[in-house]
């Protein structure tokens, strides 16, 4: 089995997919780690993260273990850094094998990213497009930073998540978008628990369709 969560940043997609992949006893995916390790290996060689070929060296020789220091790629930038190498083409290619070869090891797995039920897994078994009002998205973020000891205006937080969600949404290739045949779970008014109920319940329809 395999289950495609695709959505913005701070939608809720991460936990709903973490909590999924226990439910339903399937592995996990955060395919968002992948590019910011990408970007993070750009950083530590001193390369621009607009340099392609250096965009491509780090793509092509992201290891395991470049996946492992899951404070630093989530540490302040990194969104922002891994959404302008997601944008390349290239980078993307390159890390396409080893979602595919992810998603199709038993007993499956839950992705969750940008593109995953339009791109990277369009025979999925169930397709989400979890999201949220941006300033809904901004708040939870602003408090998990805040929370984290971190030092950030609101305001800022909300400029972040509209600045990654419009080059998200309007890059060229795998472009932020909802799969025609996926499910909306607007989590704007919904807590952790009701989202993860409702996504069980579509997920549970979609599943028993087939
Ligand atoms: O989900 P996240 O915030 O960790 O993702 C960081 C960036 O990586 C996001 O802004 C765009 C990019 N990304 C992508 O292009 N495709 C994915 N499947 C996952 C993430």
């Amino acid at each position: 089995m395999i289950i495609a969560i695709d959505g913005p940043a701070a939608s809720g997609k991460g936990t709903i997919a973490r909590k999924l992949a226990a439910h339903y006893g399937l592995r996990h995916l955060d395919t968002g780690m992948l590019y910011r390790a990408v970007a993070a290996r750009l950083i530590a060689a001193g390369a621009s993260l607009d340099d392609p070929a250096a965009r491509l060296e780090a793509a092509r020789g992201l290891a395991m273990e470049n996946l492992a220091d899951e404070a630093q790629l989530r540490g302040p930038g990194m969104g922002e850094a891994a959404s302008i190498v997601a944008a390349d083409p290239a980078v993307r290619a390159a890390m396409l094998d080893f979602q595919r070869n992810f998603a199709r090891t038993p007993p499956g797995a839950v992705l969750d990213g940008r593109d995953i039920a339009t791109v990277v897994c369009p025979d999925a078994d169930a397709k989400l497009f979890v999201t949220a009002a941006a300033e809904t998205r901004a708040r939870r973020r602003f408090k998990e930073i805040i929370a984290a000891g971190g030092d950030v205006s609101y305001e800022q937080v909300l400029a972040d998540i509209r600045r990654r969600d419009a080059r998200d949404t309007a890059r060229a290739v795998a472009p932020l978008r909802k799969a025609d045949d996926a499910h909306l779970l607007d989590t704007t008014d919904l807590d952790i628990e009701a989202a993860f109920r409702a996504a069980v319940d579509l997920i549970g329809g979609s599943t028993a369709a087939k």
